[in-house]
This record gives structure tokens, sequence and C-alpha cells, in this order.
């Protein structure tokens, strides 16, 4: 497949996210921006019970196709990971999810990571304050 083919189904997930939304009483919530744009991405995360997994996740935002369309594929991966395992991801993970080769461009793939890195913050906030109770 071309690379063209993948760009039009970037476009169509900006056009109609999956997981857009917000998560009631959402157990991890938070938000980050782009400091290059102000493009911003918040998360909404809901553990299972033993607050170890990802049981669901939205999120809403505004910014350019790929990072809206990045977010929205990476909620879809998310679902069923443990926090440990999302921690570890990065990079590669998310080209390979967007299958765009992003490395040799830094600006886009700073736009493809925003969503990673709210969901990141969100996670260790959270052990943060686990750590302190
Ligand atoms: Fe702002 Fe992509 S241009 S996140």
């Amino acid at each position: 497949m071309s690379e063209d083919i993948y760009q039009e189904f970037i476009l169509e997930l900006y056009k109609n996210p999956v997981n857009f939304g917000k998560i009631e009483n959402a157990d991890l919530h938070e938000q980050s921006f782009n400091p290059l744009c102000g493009d911003k991405i918040e998360m909404f995360i809901k553990l299972d019970a033993g607050r170890k997994k990802i049981e669901d996740v939205k999120f809403i935002g505004n910014g350019c196709a790929i990072s809206q369309a990045s977010a929205s594929l990476l909620t879809e991966e998310l679902k069923g990971k443990t926090l440990e395992e999302v921690d570890k991801m990065g990079k590669e993970e998310i080209i390979k999810m967007i299958k765009i080769d992003l490395s040799k461009n830094p600006s886009r793939l700073k736009c493809a990571m925003l969503g990673l890195e709210v969901v990141k913050k969100a996670i260790n906030t959270s052990v943060k304050e686990i750590q302190r109770i």
C-alpha cells in the first residue's frame, strides 16, 4: 500500500475519531499541549478493579490531523494493556501504529507523540499519588 492510502486513513480518523469524548469519573485524567503550535489533547482513563490495566480510554482535543488521529488510534491500542506496558511504549510503537515513518521529521513526530505523552503523564502522576498515600 502506498503512503497516500495511509494518509487517507489518517484524514478519515481525523474527521471521525474513534473514542472521542469524555469518561465521567475517570480514574486518570490529564492533558497536555504541543508548545510549538498550542494544539491540545486531554485523556480520560478508566482502570480495572486492580488498578493495573486500562479498561477504557477516551480523548478530546484539537489540533492537526496527525495529532488527533494518532491519539484516536492510541486509545484503541491501550485498552487491555497494563500501566507498565504503556509506560514502556515509545516512538517505534507510535510510528508502527500510524503507518507513516516520521523518524526523520521531528516536528510531525512531536504531533504524533502528543497523545502518548499525555497518557504517560497521567500514569506517572497517579503512581506518585499512590506512593504518597
Ligand atoms: Fe500541532 Fe501537530 S501541528 S500537534
